[in-house]
């Protein structure tokens, strides 16, 4: 039989299918094949299932077509129902609610329910909520004690990241994934701890001795609390610094399927428990193209030192010679980054309490030049989230390489609501790409070593 015959044989049986559909047909063979275009989502989004392609095949015993997809350019992963965006408009919903009436009405831990249970709470769901994630703040002591272990310039995301994997062994009931129970009390723990190891990991490095949580404040008063809190008997915030950060936890609390969240949830899809699931999404954050963007741009500004090098680094940023310009450009959106809106707004009102300085002015007169130059504008190359972050947080006194650490704080809400959704799932299996083999084929085993017990080839070669 030959090729072509084998696969009209194939392509006798196609996919039926009532509704739209791709006809596609594989010029090797000659063979057409109908792909039924069945996954809907509720914005348009469309797509046809993968696997549908493995019936394309040149011989029957082939594996099938499969699609090329580096760094999953065009491949949805999953489905999901927690947040929404459009690159090309600039929009972004946590279940449905624009994030521009979350920034300005919500609270995060009002956020953090409705990621994970896809309602806004009600009053007394939000009270329970809110005292469940309260007095679950406290950490074992022998978490200090494995963070003191840490040297004293430790870099910050590196200890968060390893002391969350190692609150799964204080908790072996939380790799029973299966039971509801187990998940919520390990995502209330997640939601409460994190913080707390944050605030710990800042005072190791600064040698400050750590401060327990204060239940009588708020989510975020507290995290600032535990970060600042000297002598004082007890800790008042500054209440723009404290709605800031509130807003700034909103804004990062979730953006659907990047690197991190799918870091979430493939490590998740093998059923691990979800402590070592977030510590795996916390070091995918930390990559200096993903959360660590916003202590890039702080060190780039530093760099630029004043507003008269601007051009002179622009141009290196365009010949591709220098570095990139960090906080600029987005893998989705196309457009404006709607939360770089909302931040440059606040940074705005932080700046107006505490005085513009000369960095904000560069960031200003950098923002400005790119947004009118060919480059930029021809790339759809826009201010990202973490363009303003880094300068408000700095503000605060945040070091620079704690920024990325308040983006663990505040995404561990989306991760966790990400998370659970994929487990909940029934279409979900383990998480397990293919590839395309390009490495050589079968070859015989003929060592260059010398083992003692046989003698290489004298004048062996690297084949
Ligand atoms: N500065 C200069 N040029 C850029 C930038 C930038 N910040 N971003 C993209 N480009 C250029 C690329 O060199 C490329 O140019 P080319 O077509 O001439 O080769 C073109 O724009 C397209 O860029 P890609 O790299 O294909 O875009 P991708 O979607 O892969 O990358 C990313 C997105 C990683 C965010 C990128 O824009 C970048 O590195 N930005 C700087 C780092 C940053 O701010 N990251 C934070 C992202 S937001 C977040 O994680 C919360």
């Amino acid at each position: 039989m030959s090729k072509t015959e084998s696969n009209v044989a194939t392509a006798t049986a196609p996919a039926p299918t009532a509704g739209p559909a791709l006809e596609i047909k594989d010029s090797r063979t000659g063979t057409g094949y109908t792909v039924p275009i069945l996954e809907k989502g509720t914005e348009g989004d469309t797509a046809i299932r993968a696997s549908d392609l493995r019936r394309i095949k040149e011989r029957p015993d082939e594996f099938g077509l499969m699609t090329y997809d580096p760094a999953f350019m065009n491949t949805a992963s999953c489905k999901s129902a927690i947040t929404f965006i459009d690159g090309d408009k600039g929009i972004l919903r946590y279940r449905g609610y624009p994030i521009e009436q979350l920034a300005e009405s919500a609270s995060f831990l009002e956020v953090a329910w409705l990621l994970r249970n896809g309602e806004l709470p009600l009053q007394s769901e939000y009270d329970d909520w809110v005292h469940q994630v309260t007095y679950h703040t406290y950490v074992h002591e022998n978490i200090k004690t494995f963070l003191q272990g840490f040297r004293y310039d430790a870099h910050p995301m590196s200890m968060l990241c390893s002391a969350v994997a190692a609150l799964s062994s204080f908790y072996p009931a939380a790799k029973n994934i299966q039971d509801p129970a187990e998940r919520q009390i390990s995502i209330v723990r997640l939601l409460a701890k994190v913080p707390t190891i944050a605030a710990f990991c800042f005072r190791h490095v600064k040698g400050l001795p750590f401060i327990y949580p204060d239940n009588e404040l708020g989510y975020v008063e507290n995290f600032l609390s535990m970060v600042a809190r000297m002598s004082e008997p007890k800790y008042e915030g500054n209440p723009v610094f404290v709605k800031a950060l509130e807003v700034l936890f909103i804004l990062h609390a979730d953006h659907e399927q990047n690197c991190s969240t799918s870091a979430v949830r493939a490590v998740g899809s093998s059923q691990v428990d979800p402590f070592s699931a977030i510590a795996a999404g916390i070091a995918a954050l930390y990559g200096p193209l993903h959360g660590g963007a916003n202590e890039q741009v702080l060190h780039m500004i530093t760099q630029i030192g004043h507003k008269k090098n601007i051009p002179a680094f622009i141009e290196g940023v365009k010949s591709g010679k220098g570095q990139k310009l960090m906080g600029f450009g987005h893998r989705v959106y196309k457009s404006y980054d709607p939360r770089a809106r909302i931040v440059k707004k606040l940074a705005d009102d932080v700046f107006a309490q505490i005085g513009m300085d000369k960095d904000l002015e560069i960031a200003l007169e950098l923002e400005r030049i790119a947004l009118s130059d060919e480059y930029f504008i021809s790339r759809k190359l826009y201010p990202n989230v973490d363009f303003y972050t880094g300068l408000i947080y700095r503000s605060m006194a945040f070091p620079t390489d704690f920024f990325t650490v308040l983006f663990a704080v505040a995404r561990t809400a989306g991760w966790l609501a990400q998370w659970e959704e994929m487990l909940t799932d029934p279409e979900q299996k383990i998480a397990r790409p293919r590839q395309i083999y390009t490495g050589y084929g079968e070859r015989s085993y003929e060592s260059q070593l010398d083992y003692g017990y046989k003698v290489a080839k004298k004048d062996a070669v690297r084949r």
